[in-house]
């Protein structure tokens, strides 16, 4: 049985150009964005409807190991990372979406107080953990439509839970500056409450060029997925984007240890959005997602400086990819 939670309203995809029916916030932020240098857009508006499914296409493309890597680690190792959570957990997934990697998890652990998948996207959320109730029956589902981002209490199971365990896989943390990552870090902290633990998925620095591939596909994927973020301003802030004057870019930027995923206008242009006007130079860059790389090493100093000591590693052949079990400095 599946049990709603309803922690945020997000508001309804909208069909109409009207900008003046968006919510402030998005407006603010976006136009804060694009009015800065250089001009930037925060990752998450990447992931509309057809956002969501371009990057499902991402992964499975074969220049895009992440996810691959990721879920053959977890599999692999299944039973070992079962073993640390331990019965009676209350299982938070951040940034659930399909739950297809939890399972792998959920297989082995038939004792859990709880699971709580928690999402921005309200329909995402429903309908995955539904599926998760059907698939695991003796399991209560406690779903919270959520920005995990901000602190919020969690739902609580019938059977009392022994500690709390945050689940965040698919190196979503990457997609976080490193002060930004160290203060959701902490947030997860709060979260877990005292002898509570952490599983986390990161993407390990290797040799940029493939790196690059896997942010620049020859299908060109990730690109129609970059660009699919103009589409959304013109639909729900009634911009103007051509989005053929704009192209894609994926690149290593070595010195901050990360790919930089980046539009560029290929001309000299105005847009108009909500309401104002702004010019891209030509070859003029917006930045739409930072994904960090880590090492070992700084990851832990990053996990480190929101009171998180890892206990376990587990890693591929090729380390590519790194699964941590974290618990709480003393
Ligand atoms: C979902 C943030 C983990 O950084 O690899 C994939 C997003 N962007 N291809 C990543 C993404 C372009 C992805 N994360």
């Amino acid at each position: 049985m599946t049990k709603r939670f309803n922690v945020l309203r997000t508001p309804s995809a909208r069909k109409s150009a009207d900008w003046r029916g968006a919510a402030p916030a998005l407006v603010e932020d976006v136009l804060r964005g694009l009015q800065s240098t250089p001009k930037r857009l925060s990752p998450t508006y990447l992931y509309d409807e057809r956002g969501s499914q371009l990057f499902d296409q991402i992964c499975e493309l074969r220049e895009y190991y992440p996810t691959r890597t990721e879920t053959a680690i977890l599999a692999a190792n299944a039973a070992d990372i079962a073993s640390c959570i331990g019965d009676d957990a209350l299982l938070v997934e951040l940034g659930s979406g399909a739950s297809t990697k939890t399972r792998l998890l959920l297989d082995r652990l038939p004792n859990l107080a709880g699971y709580v998948p928690v999402d921005i996207s309200r329909s995402h959320l429903m309908g995955a953990a539904q599926r998760i109730a059907a698939a695991y029956p003796q399991l209560e589902v406690l779903p919270a439509c959520a920005d995990f981002t901000q602190y919020f209490p969690l739902p609580k199971p019938r059977r009392a839970a022994a500690r709390v365990v945050v689940f965040f896989p698919g190196s979503t943390i990457g997609n976080f500056d490193t002060p930004a990552a160290i203060d959701l870090m902490r947030v997860m902290r709060r979260m877990a409450g005292i002898g509570g633990a952490l599983v986390i998925g990161f993407d390990l620095v290797k040799d940029p060029a493939v790196l690059e591939q896997a942010y620049d596909d020859s299908a060109g994927v990730t690109a129609a997925f970059n660009l699919n973020v103009l589409r959304r301003l013109n639909r729900e802030l009634g911009a103007n984007f051509e989005l053929r004057h704009f192209r894609h870019q994926a690149l290593w930027a070595p010195a901050a240890s990360r790919i930089e995923m980046h539009l560029v206008s290929t001309v000299r242009q105005e847009v108009t959005i909500a309401g104002e006007v702004l010019s891209f130079a030509e070859n003029e860059h917006l930045v739409t997602e930072h994904c960090h790389k880590y090492t070992p090493a700084s990851f832990a100093a990053q996990a480190a400086a929101a009171g998180w000591k890892a206990e376990r590693t587990w890693a591929d052949v090729q380390n590519y990819f790194n699964v941590q079990y974290l618990d709480q400095r003393p």
